[in-house]
């Protein structure tokens, strides 16, 4: 299961392509494995969004950081499929909160099954994944992925409570996307140094690029979703603007806009009937998505410093890679 963004960045890679290709595709029959149940609905709705693809790059990081330290045996794997459990525990209950219909290229699961459908079965997946972290036999392990999904909840709710306002902050919307998305990021790829039994120095490296890429990787998500093709990322553009989330490229436009732009935008969130593409000429012509991929390439490039902590090796070479093609994905 590996989509463009996924497959291109190990195929850049080619001394490392074929053990990562075979990690990944040993976590793929995890998921599989771990996606049995008695429950058919469960089983029904886990592989139709399981099978729908997904970039898989949590685990990616997670074995990336874990490889780049010498970490060999089959627990990697399985952490890896846990921390993509969660994750997918997690777009099941966004896709309802958001009332998104299109997720990788397909309906929604909520959309085809119904909102109760997925809030359930979303619990099965975070309930899962915690009989699988908790199966390492790694206390440490059980602690980081427990403090990060509170807090991926934490940050669900801040940015629920932070729909429409237009005096939101820069500060404070990033520390939604450190919450909601980041947090995942960094337990990816802090739970390859734990595997390690790296020094603490190594694994707040670890900890430090995890974030910052999570960081990153979120920011180009709210670019996408003003200008990104629905074709290529698998979802619709202007999502965001229509449920009211005060998200950077808009953040952005409203700092550098004229009093007209910020009216404009003012009544696009108000309202709620956006019309997508006035409010994209405003986030052209002020410079807003520019600014956002800026941030993004900022954020990247801590994530890149904090390797200077982790030996010299290939897999090192494909966490700097992956930081700098994030900024630049269509996908
Ligand atoms: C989507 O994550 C949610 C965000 C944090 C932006 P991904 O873009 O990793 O989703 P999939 O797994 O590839 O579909
Ligand atoms: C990411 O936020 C959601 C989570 C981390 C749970 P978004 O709401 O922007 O993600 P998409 O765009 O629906 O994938
Ligand atoms: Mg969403
Ligand atoms: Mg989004």
């Amino acid at each position: 299961m590996q989509t463009s963004f996924t497959a291109e960045l190990l195929a850049s890679h080619p001394s490392v392509q074929p053990q990562l290709s075979d990690d990944l595709a040993r976590v793929e029959s995890i998921i599989r494995a771990r996606l049995e149940s008695d429950v058919s609905l469960i089983a029904t709705i886990g592989e139709y969004i399981v099978a729908a693809g997904g970039k898989r790059v949590r685990p990616l990081l997670l074995l990336l950081c874990a490889n780049a330290l010498g970490v060999r045996g089959d627990v990697k794997h399985e952490l890896a499929a846990t921390v993509e459990f969660i994750h997918t525990a997690t777009l099941l209950h966004d896709d309802v909160v958001d009332e998104s219909d299109l997720r990788r290229g397909r309906q929604t699961a909520n959309a085809l099954f119904g909102n109760a459908a997925s809030v359930l079965v979303g619990d099965f997946l975070y309930s899962r994944a915690f009989q699988m972290m908790v199966s390492c036999g790694s206390l440490r392990a059980l602690e980081v992925l427990a403090d990060a999904t509170n807090v991926i909840a934490r940050g669900e709710v801040l940015q629920l409570m932070n729909t429409r306002d237009l005096d939101l902050q820069v500060e404070e919307y990033l520390r939604v996307v450190r919450f909601k998305t980041a947090k995942l990021f960094e337990a990816s790829s802090r739970l390859g140094a734990v595997l390690a039994s790296a020094a603490p120095a190594v694994e707040e490296a670890c900890a430090t690029y995890g974030r910052s890429v999570g960081t990153a990787f979120q920011l180009i998500d709210d670019l996408l979703d003003y200008s990104g093709d629905p074709a290529d990322i698998g979802k619709h553009v202007g999502d965001d603007l229509r449920e009211g989330k005060l998200t950077l490229p808009l953040l952005a436009a409203l700092q550098r806009g004229s009093a007209e732009d910020r009216g404009f935008i003012r009544a696009a969130i108000e309202h709620g009937e956006a019309p997508l593409d006035e409010v994209m000429a405003i986030l052209r012509r002020t410079g807003a998505l520019d600014a956002t991929r800026e941030a993004a390439r900022a954020e990247a490039q801590t994530a890149c410093d904090a390797l200077d902590a982790l030996p010299g090796s290939p897999y090192r070479e494909a966490l700097l890679n992956f930081a700098v093609r994030l900024v630049d994905r269509s996908a």
